[in-house]
């Protein structure tokens, strides 16, 4: 009789035969950066995850250097926001600062951490949208340039890799040509090719002061009803040159996760978001769930449903705790 259950019996057996692990190498750790000086306030909605002023971004990057994990993303707040969202490519913006105070801050330590920027505009706009409006509504290809400032100031202050993430049109294509034609042909472009509307962004809009004054991001962001247009919003971006997909969110997406796994041979990431992070410290803490099992859990689930890289608030816990 087929007895599946043999190669269960003890725990040799079991991680001799563990057919994924959740790699603390391949982790990500977003981290907001506001303007300011001597600033480390915890944002309420995300136990555990704080808003650094650039003076005190080396507490977390000592955390992350000790962790061993793959680096991280950094997001920005600026002190004021306009139209265009000029804090966005601004080259003395919190982002640039930010970037060159992390590079400094490893080369001075002999240790080195990836540095993605994140690429958009609604942290950066009055009106809180991803890109800027003509008579109301987001206007995709006048957008497109300022995204490319973005990441040229980014790639110049010394950033390893930039992600779009506003879902325009064309957007990986824009930024692909101007860090070509100014030289930064070697800096990798991650896609958020497949990024959907989704309330799981809820905490992240609190943390990053993103939130849209108007309406919502439902004709940019993806419908999440559909599968099968994340397949060709993904291999959009492969087409325009993204270096490295994206899948966000995560949880309720892995479907697509796994789909996207088959149809391409682009590098994935999957963006474990600000409210699915929030779930789960809620839930640990009210005592309903053993937090450290949970979150070994659904980041293991990630890499078998076919990730390479993970983006999650859990990194520097998971680093701490390793699998259990
Ligand atoms: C910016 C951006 C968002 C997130 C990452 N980049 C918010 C949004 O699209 O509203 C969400 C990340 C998270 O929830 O952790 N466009």
């Amino acid at each position: 009789m087929q007895r599946l259950r043999r190669l269960r019996r003890t725990e040799c057996l079991r991680r001799a035969f563990a057919e994924t692990r959740a790699d603390v190498r391949k982790l990500i750790y977003p981290v907001f950066v506001v303007w300011g000086e001597g600033r480390k306030e915890e944002v309420g909605s995300m136990p555990g995850v704080y808003r650094y002023s650039v003076d005190r971004l080396g507490e977390v990057a000592d955390e992350m250097l000790s962790a061993g994990i793959a680096g991280t993303m950094l997001f920005g707040i600026p002190k004021e926001k306009d139209e265009t969202g000029s804090g966005a490519y601004a080259e003395d913006g919190v982002v640039p600062q930010a970037i060159r105070f992390l590079k400094a801050y490893c080369a001075a330590r002999g240790k080195d951490l990836l540095v993605i920027a994140d690429v958009c505009l609604c942290e950066y706009t009055s009106h809180g949208h991803c890109g800027i409006l003509e008579e109301g509504d987001v206007a995709n290809d006048a957008s497109l340039p300022l995204h490319a400032r973005a990441a040229l100031a980014y790639a110049r202050a010394g950033a390893d890799m930039v992600a779009p993430s506003s879902m325009m049109d064309g957007v990986v294509a824009a930024i692909r040509a101007a860090l070509d034609g100014a030289g930064y042909t070697h800096i990798p472009v991650m896609g958020y090719s497949a990024k959907f509307a989704s309330a799981f962004y809820g905490p992240f809009r609190a943390a990053a002061d993103s939130a849209p004054q108007s309406g919502d991001r439902k004709s940019y962001q993806m419908d999440f009803r559909n599968g099968r247009e994340a397949l060709r919003e993904l291999a959009a971006d492969a087409i325009e040159g993204a270096d490295v997909l994206m899948v966000k969110p995560a949880l309720a997406f892995l479907d697509v996760v796994s789909k996207a796994r088959e149809n391409t041979r682009l590098p994935l990431a999957v963006y474990n978001v600000s409210g699915e992070y929030a779930m789960v410290k809620a839930a640990a803490r009210a005592g309903w769930l053993d937090e450290r099992r949970v979150v070994t859990e659904i980041l293991t689930a990630f890499f078998r449903a076919g990730a390479d890289l993970v983006i999650t608030y859990h990194a520097l816990d998971y680093a701490k705790w390793g699998d259990v």
